[in-house]
C-alpha cells in the first residue's frame, strides 16, 4: 500500500527564489521577555525551521500590543545580528482595528515601513495582505505591493484568508508572484481542500502556508476523536498526537507548510518529530472524517 510521506527537504517558496523549511513557527502568541524569545527561536532553529511567520497586529489585545510581536521578535534579532541570515522572514498587514480592513496603497506604503523598523531587518522576504480589503480595487493593493517590491522593501508577496478568485484578481494586476496562500487547515477545518485553495496552489505553484494546524490546540483534547486517532499514528512513530496533526497536513499534496503556533520550547523542537510520520490513505481520511465529524460520501 502507499505510504503518504512528509517532503523532509526544503524547497522554494513558490515561484520565489527563498528557500524553506517544510514547517514554519508563527508569532500570534507572541509574548514574553527578550530571552524566552530567543529560545522559542533557537528551538525552531534546532528543528530545522527556518520560515518565520508573524504580522503587524500580533500583539493587538494583549498587553504588547499592536506591532508589539514585531517589535518583541526584532529585539531578539537586534541581539544576535547572525540570526538573520537563517530566517526567512514573513510579516503581514492589512487588519486595523477598530477598522477591520485596509489594503489600500497609503496603508499598506506606511504599514510596511512601520514592520521594517520594528522587525529591524531592511527586507522583509515575504510580505502577506493579511485578509481581503473588500473596499480597495485589486489594482490598488498590486500597484501599492509592486512599489514595495521595487523598492527593495519586500523580496516576495503572499495572500492570506484569501479566496482562489481574490488571489487570481489580485494576480491579474500585479507582475510579480504570489508565491503563498495561508489558509486556516487541519482536520478540524478541510475547508481549503474543496474551496479550490489547494487546488489553485498545486497547479499555480503557490506554497501553502497552514494557519492553527492544531485547530488553536483543540487537537491536543484527547477526548477529540480526531486527537485521539493522531494520538495513534503519532505513538507509531515514537511521536504524540500534535506531530501527527503536522504531518497529517503535510502529506497533503500540494505540500502544506504547518505554521507551529506553541510559544513552547520543548513542544516547538519536537515539532521536527512530524517530519517520521507516515500514513496510509486509509488512516489519513479517518482522520479528516473523525475532524469533521462527518462521513465521507
Ligand atoms: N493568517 C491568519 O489569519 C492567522 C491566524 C491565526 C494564526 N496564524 C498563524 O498560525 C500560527 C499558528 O496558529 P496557532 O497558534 O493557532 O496554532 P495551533 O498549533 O493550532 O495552536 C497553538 C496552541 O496550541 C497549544 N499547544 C500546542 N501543543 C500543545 C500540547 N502538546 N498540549 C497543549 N497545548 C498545546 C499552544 O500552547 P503552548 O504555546 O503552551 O504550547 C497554543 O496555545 C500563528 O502563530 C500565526 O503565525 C495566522
Amino acid at each position: 500500500m502507499t505510504q503518504l510521506i512528509p517532503d523532509r527537504q526544503p524547497r522554494r517558496l513558490g515561484r520565489s527564489d527563498l528557500v524553506v523549511s517544510p514547517l514554519a513557527w508563527g508569532m500570534w502568541r507572541l509574548e514574553g521577555s527578550v530571552a524566552e524569545v530567543r529560545a522559542r527561536i533557537d528551538a525552531a532553529l534546532a528543528a530545522g525551521i527556518t520560515l518565520f511567520d508573524t504580522a503587524d497586529i500580533y500583539g493587538f489585545g494583549s498587553p504588547i500590543g499592536f506591532g508589539g510581536a514585531e517589535a518583541l521578535f526584532g529585539r531578539a534579532l537586534a541581539e544576535d545580528r547572525s540570526l538573520r541570515d537563517w530566517m526567512v522572514i514573513a510579516t503581514k498587514a492589512g487588519i486595523t482595528p477598530p477598522r477591520p480592513y485596509d489594503s489600500s496603497a497609503a496603508y499598506l506604503a506606511a504599514a510596511c515601513d512601520a514592520s521594517l523598523v520594528r522587525l529591524g531587518t531592511e527586507v522583509i522576504d515575504l510580505y502577506q495582505i493579511h485578509r481581503r480589503d473588500f473596499l480597495t480595487h485589486p489594482q490598488e493593493v498590486a500597484a501599492a505591493l509592486t512599489r514595495l517590491v521595487e523598492a527593495g522593501k519586500v523580496r516576495a508577496l503572499g495572500v492570506s484568508n484569501h479566496s482562489p478568485a481574490e488571489l487570481s484578481a489580485l494576480q491579474r494586476f500585479l507582475g510579480h508572484p504570489i508565491v503563498s496562500t495561508q489558509p486556516e487547515f487541519s482536520p478540524l477545518r478541510v475547508a481549503p481542500l474543496y474551496d479550490g485553495t489547494l487546488d489553485q496552489a498545486m497547479a499555480e505553484e503557490i506554497a501553502v502556508l497552514a494557519w492553527s494546524p492544531l485547530g488553536g490546540g483543540r487537537l491536543t483534547d484527547s477526548s477529540h476523536p480526531a486527537a485521539r486517532l493522531l494520538a495513534e499514528q503519532g505513538s507509531a512513530y515514537g511521536a504524540d498526537a500534535v506531530a501527527a496533526a503536522l504531518s497529517w497536513a503535510m502529506v497533503h499534496p500540494a505540500r502544506i507548510i504547518p505554521i507551529v503556533g506553541s510559544q513552547n520550547p520543548v513542544r516547538i523542537r519536537a515539532a521536527a518529530d512530524a517530519l517520521r510520520i507516515e500514513w496510509t490513505r486509509d488512516q489519513w481520511y479517518a482522520v479528516m472524517q473523525a475532524g469533521t465529524g462527518e462521513a465521507l460520501p
